[in-house]
């Protein structure tokens, strides 16, 4: 049976029982890129587009590696829309959130400000603005969140494309979650 703590109140734990969690809360971190596949992996379902929820994060991934980018931001690529199905309303920052403390601050801001700047491929069909992105036309991430959007991701919804499988990405993802988390608190 799991040890357990005695406190039924965080202000009541000792050390020792934050030692206990600590552990606890290790061994789950350790097994985050096997959820992190496993739910990719359940983004293969049916969708109103040519192609899965999957297989758009393949394709912009397999676009990114192939334009030379480096394994962080093909990781990046591989996950800007894990939050969709959790998080329709606000998809680019749960993503940006996942990946927060293992990525650098330029492939943290282009996930999270994704869904804004895809916007301008079909915002004007709703009578919203296009440009709302021009807001942070002064960011300096400002035109890398554009590359990304005009390069990787709006492009990877083709059935006919060549699109590497999960498994050729999975390395990237273990070794990316294996790198010493910054903490957010
Ligand atoms: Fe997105
Ligand atoms: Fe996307």
């Amino acid at each position: 049976m799991t040890d357990r703590v005695t406190f039924t109140a965080m202000e009541h734990g000792t050390r020792e029982e934050y030692d206990l969690i600590s552990a606890h809360d290790a061994a789950n971190a350790a097994s985050l890129p096997d959820r992190v596949l496993d739910w990719l992996r359940s983004m293969d379902g049916d969708s109103p587009y040519r192609i899965s929820r999957l297989e758009h994060l393949l394709q912009t991934a397999t676009r990114a590696e192939r334009d030379g980018a480096d394994d962080e931001t093909i990781v990046c690529a591989l996950l800007h829309d894990i939050g969709d199905v959790l998080a329709p309303a606000n998809h680019s920052q749960v993503a940006a959130a996942l990946l927060a403390p293992f990525v650098g601050e330029k492939n943290h801001w282009i996930v999270k400000h994704h869904g804004l700047f895809q916007g301008y491929y079909w915002f004007h069909h709703y009578g919203l603005d296009r440009d709302a992105r021009d807001s942070f036309k002064d960011h300096e991430y400002y035109d890398a969140c554009v590359d990304f959007c005009a390069r990787w991701d709006q492009v990877s919804f083709d059935p006919d494309y060549d699109t590497l499988p999960l498994e050729h990405f999975e390395p990237l993802v273990r070794a990316l979650f294996a790198r010493e988390p910054r903490p957010f608190f």
